[in-house]
């Protein structure tokens, strides 16, 4: 980016005679962006931007996202190249080394992440402080957390190697973690991971196998599984990545940073909605009951999202709804599921959406949640587990954008201001006098 700004936009103050100067920064692609931070030293103001729709809080060589288009580019590659291509391993390697590898390049890298699946044993005794029904998020954050407790060996920050066996150590070790925390629920025997097998496979053996059969995954369970995982493994400046990033910008360690993105994932306006969208198709019920539903979401005063509808950037079609609207419908195929009433309802809650004026208006689309819940349930999964495998397949993007936070050197601690609304200055009151 940067430094060869050729343009700039000047502000000046009302009834002044101050103005600031501010360069206009260029990206590869995407909207040129007005470098503020002179401005309070130019002109005393602060910038206002609840929510961060006009502020650009990084540099990144990740992802982009072109809302109005619907493109998403992990590296520049686009997502239905990769979905189409490409494994979730292999993606994972693109995106916390910026390149596609070459096959030994890939082989190494598998064996790398392979190594490291298993959990420190003492990490087992952890589960047991949860009580047996324990939300499979609320697992994560403290297993997740707990690992900075267990590798002291990695946790230096400004060592690239630890930054490094870490990045390993996360990927590696989440599909365990989550597949334990479903464990953990059900009352089974943890399944300890097995290496000859695929990453998303390895995720669906630890998750559906037990001790006392012999299983064996179903290769279209295991491919649509690897898909989702690419889908959801990177999406720029999100709520979680941004998460991940503030953590980190204070130098804490990787496993805490990561802990705090899957705590942020976990809310129903982000990673949370895929678990939403079920639970509101569920409720709906009926087709019969849509127009009912529609009427309460467009009532102001009700706070009911239509869920998997609406993004902050996409302003059209999320192109990962359109792979996973595809998928789904393979993997019922696949599965000898005919009719799926879930599906059914979804797909003509989508019509109707797409057709009203409210949802037009608002440029409101189907997001990648609206379809993930309906595929991951078929394949399974309880709906508690819906947000835990988002946060299985996000660690690839919240690791790699943590790295390239440290690396860079205009790096300094996330530190927002504010508009102060609150009282002036005034004196204490004795409890008396109140
Ligand atoms: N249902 C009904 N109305 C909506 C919805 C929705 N799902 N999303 C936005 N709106 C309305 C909103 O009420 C507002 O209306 P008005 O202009 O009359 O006040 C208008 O559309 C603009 O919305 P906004 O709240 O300014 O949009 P935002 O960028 O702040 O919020 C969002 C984005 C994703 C949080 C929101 O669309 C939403 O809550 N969607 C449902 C939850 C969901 O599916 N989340 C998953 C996002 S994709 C996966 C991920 O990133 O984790």
């Amino acid at each position: 980016m940067s430094g060869s700004a050729k343009r700039s936009v000047t502000i000046t103050l009302d009834g002044s005679n101050k103005s600031s100067t501010l360069p206009l920064l260029d990206g590869t692609i995407g909207p040129q962006v007005a470098d503020i931070r002179r401005i309070y030293g130019d002109l005393g103001i602060f910038t206002y931007d609840p929510g961060y729709g006009a502020t650009a809080a990084c540099e990144s060589k990740i992802t982009y996202i072109d809302g109005d288009q619907g493109i998403l580019l992990y590296r520049g590659y686009p997502i239905e190249q990769l979905a189409e291509h490409s494994s979730f391993l292999e993606v994972a390697y693109l995106l916390t080394n910026g390149e596609l590898p070459t096959p030994a390049q890939l082989r190494d890298y598998e064996m790398g992440v392979l190594r490291h699946t298993m959990l420190h044993e003492q990490l087992r005794q952890f589960y047991n402080g949860f009580r047996r029904d324990a939300h499979p998020m609320a697992v994560m954050c403290g297993v997740v957390g707990a690992l900075s407790a267990f590798y002291h060996d990695s946790l230096d920050i400004n060592n690239p190697e630890h930054r490094k066996i870490s990045a390993f150590r996360l990927i590696a070790k989440m599909p365990t973690i989550a597949a334990w925390a479903h464990k953990y629920n059900s009352g089974q025997p943890f399944m300890y991971p097995r290496n000859d097998l695929g990453y998303a496979e390895n995720f669906l053996y630890m998750f559906n196998a037990v001790p006392a059969e012999t299983y064996k995954v179903n290769p279209i369970l295991a491919k649509a599984m690897d898909l989702i995982m690419i889908l959801h493994a990177d999406h720029e400046q999100n709520a979680s990545t941004s998460t991940v990033r503030l953590s980190g910008s204070t130098g804490a360690n990787p496993f805490a940073c990561i802990a705090a993105g899957i705590a942020s994932l976990w809310g129903p306006a982000h990673g949370g909605a895929n678990e939403a969208v079920l639970k509101m198709l569920t409720e709906i019920g009926h087709v019969r009951n849509i127009p009912e539903f529609l009427s309460e979401v467009k009532d102001k005063g009700s706070h009911t999202k239509l869920m998997g509808f609406g993004h902050r950037v996409y302003k059209n079609y999320d192109p990962r709804a359109k792979i996973i609207q595809k998928a789904c419908h393979d993997v019922l195929g696949e599965l000898g599921i005919k009719d799926d009433p879930l599906l059914d309802l979804a797909l003509e809650l989508e019509k109707i959406a797409l057709n009203d004026k409210y949802f037009v208006d608002r440029k409101l689309y189907p997001n990648v949640d609206f379809y993930s819940g309906i595929i991951l349930k078929a394949m399974g999964f309880p709906t508690s587990m819906f947000t835990a495998l988002f946060a299985v397949s996000r660690t690839v993007g919240w690791i790699s954008q943590w790295a390239e936070m440290i690396e860079d050197p205009e790096q300094r601690i996330g530190r927002p201001r504010q508009i102060y609304t609150g009282p002036t200055q005034r004196d204490y009151i004795p409890p008396g006098q109140r």
